[in-house]
């Protein structure tokens, strides 16, 4: 009688965590899926915005990717990020003698030089063209 019972109580036993392993993995599953809909937003950004893109110059890359990036290429809301020509355009419109002045003496969050203490105006020229991606018409 005693083996009976032993026995009923195991089966109940892997009975019960064959449930509690399947209900886990339900809610794992559940909780992929509800990660994966809310990256639904950020992956239509990254198709707007390659975060990851740099300038074909070495240099510059070097230079864009110690300075610039760490607050161009963040998908930070109150900054025009890189590529994003849509948010580019009303920058440009001032051009680019302006745009120069602004990121030497710094704009709003922008600390002046952009963070790039050793960059010439040269290179602050051609990083801006490369974040701006085509909305400044020279
Ligand atoms: C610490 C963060 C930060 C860094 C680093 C940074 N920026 Fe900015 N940048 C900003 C913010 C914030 C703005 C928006 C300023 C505003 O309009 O209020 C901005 C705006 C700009 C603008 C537009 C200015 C205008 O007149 O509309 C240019 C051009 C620019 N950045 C270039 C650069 C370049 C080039 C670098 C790298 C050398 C750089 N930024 C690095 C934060 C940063």
């Amino acid at each position: 009688m005693g083996l009976i019972m032993k026995a009923i109580y195991l089966i109940i036993a892997a009975w019960r965590s064959r449930v509690l392993s399947l209900l886990l993995m339900v809610l794992m599953a559940g909780g992929l899926l509800a990660c994966s809909e809310s990256d639904q937003p950020a992956a239509e950004q990254k198709a707007k915005v390659n975060f990851r893109q740099l300038p074909e110059d070495p240099q510059l890359a070097a230079l864009y990717q110690r300075s610039c990036i760490a607050c161009h290429g963040t998908r930070a809301p109150a900054i025009p990020q890189t590529g994003d020509i849509a948010a580019w355009q009303p920058r440009a419109a001032k051009g680019m003698d302006a745009l120069l002045d602004n990121v030497i003496n710094g704009v709003g969050g922008m600390p002046p030089l952009g963070m790039c203490m050793d960059c010439e105006p040269e290179q602050f020229e051609a990083l801006i063209e490369f974040m701006a991606a085509g909305a400044l018409t020279k």
